[in-house]
């Protein structure tokens, strides 16, 4: 089969490991895969896009960017000043998307995903805003158009929570989940069981690189606020506004309070939930959005408000601390752990756990994808 064409869209930490894996381990992934890749476009803010219809070599776009060397300085290869030209002036099969887009519009992530998929061309992405908010829209143009829209790594980076809830459990009915997202949160947050103090357990987060220097999407919520509104999109088929997720950081929680919560043998957890509910109220296995296990009455829980949005049945959206007692399953996931359980019909609960953050993990999910779409292709002749 002829190669994989991929345009590589964003060339910082994913996009440069996954430009590694995919060096270092073609010989592997096109035996054990059959997936032979070759990368023909790679684009970066500073440096614009770059294309060889021949395939790039990556080592040579690696050391550029290591060195500071711009990337579009490659032999034989052209060169446009944005991606966005570069996408809409060349072909491939396939758009890896791992620019970083806020919160406020998405771009320029939406932009290049779009311009993909309305062509017929698949995307996988790592890209949190452009699916949070536009998620889907941006599935239902893919099923327009026949090809996959994949985002494995947006959620828990590589530990397998959308492809288990859309495809492992295709043809159950979700009706609701409850998790811990953020593993720089909740590894400020495990620390604090000791009585630290918030500002001495991000510190140390900061230390361990685990928290930005600005930590404010990861210990404010946002960054679960997204992981909530991608899960609403592509697992249970509905598009959440940001205004329909309510929103409480961690910054409030004192280390007395996690102190307290510990020595009563519970946790505090930054908990997000959603939630779907009939017109009556009443989900549609009869149970009503309490059904998804305990709700904490942790420092701020008592005062949350769901966000409600009536319509054709109501949605509960929210990212918020919550005190979770020692039999929750919440209570153990510790650290830099995550963890999702989801509730679907005919199923029952189904839990996944493992480590929500890093490069190496976002990369790993990235690659899954890119190896589910290879896997997709019609034979050739
Ligand atoms: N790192 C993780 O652990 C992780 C985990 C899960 C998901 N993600 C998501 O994966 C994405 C990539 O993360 P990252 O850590 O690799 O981010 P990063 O290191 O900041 O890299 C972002 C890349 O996007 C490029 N870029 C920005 N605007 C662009 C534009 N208009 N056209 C072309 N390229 C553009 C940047 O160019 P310059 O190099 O010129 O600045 C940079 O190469 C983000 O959306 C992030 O939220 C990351």
């Amino acid at each position: 089969m002829s190669p994989l064409r991929v345009w590589l869209i964003g060339f910082g930490t994913v996009g440069r490991w996954l430009a590694g894996a995919l060096d270092t381990q073609a010989q592997r992934l096109a035996s054990r895969f059959g997936c032979t890749v070759q990368v023909v476009g790679i684009a970066n803010a500073r440096d614009g896009f770059v294309y060889d219809a021949g395939g790039l070599n990556l080592r040579s776009a690696l050391a550029a960017a290591a060195a500071g060397r711009p990337i579009t300085a490659q032999p034989g290869a052209r060169a446009w000043p944005t991606a966005l030209d570069g996408l809409r002036a060349t072909e491939a099969d396939l758009l890896v998307e791992v620019t970083a887009s806020p919160r406020s519009d998405a771009e320029p992530g939406l932009s290049h995903i779009r311009e993909a998929l309305r062509r017929g061309i698949p995307v996988v992405t790592a890209n949190k805003w452009p699916v949070a908010r536009h998620g889907a829209e941006l599935a239902a143009l893919a099923r327009s158009r026949g090809v996959a829209f994949r985002a494995e790594s947006t959620v828990m980076s590589g530990t397998p929570v959308l492809s288990t809830l859309t495809e492992g459990l295709a043809g159950a009915v979700p009706l609701g989940l409850r998790g811990v997202l953020n593993a720089t949160a909740n590894a400020i947050l495990t620390q604090m069981a000791d009585g630290t103090s918030y500002e001495q357990a991000l510190a140390a987060a900061q230390r361990a690189g685990l928290a930005e220097p600005d930590p404010a999407a990861d210990v404010e919520g946002w960054d679960t606020v997204a992981k909530v509104m991608i899960l609403s999109a592509l697992v249970f088929g509905r598009q959440l506004t940001l205004e329909q997720v309510t929103c409480r950081g961690i910054t409030g929680v004192t280390g007395q309070q996690a102190r307290e919560a510990a020595a009563a043998g519970q946790r505090i957890r930054h908990v997000a939930t959603l939630e779907f509910a009939g017109p009556d109220g009443t989900g549609p296995d009869g149970t009503g959005p309490e059904g998804t296990g305990p709700k904490g009455a942790g420092p701020e829980a008592s005062r949350a408000e769901a966000s409600r949005v009536e319509g054709a049945g109501a949605v509960t959206a929210r990212v918020q601390p919550e005190t979770v007692p020692a039999d929750d399953l919440l209570a153990r996931i510790d650290g830099v752990a995550n963890a999702v359980v989801c509730r679907a019909r005919p199923v029952g609960e189904v839990t996944i756990i493992g480590p929500g953050a890093g490069p190496q993990l976002a990369g790993q999910g990235v690659l899954s994808d890119l190896i589910a779409v290879a896997g997709q292709r019609p034979a050739g002749p």
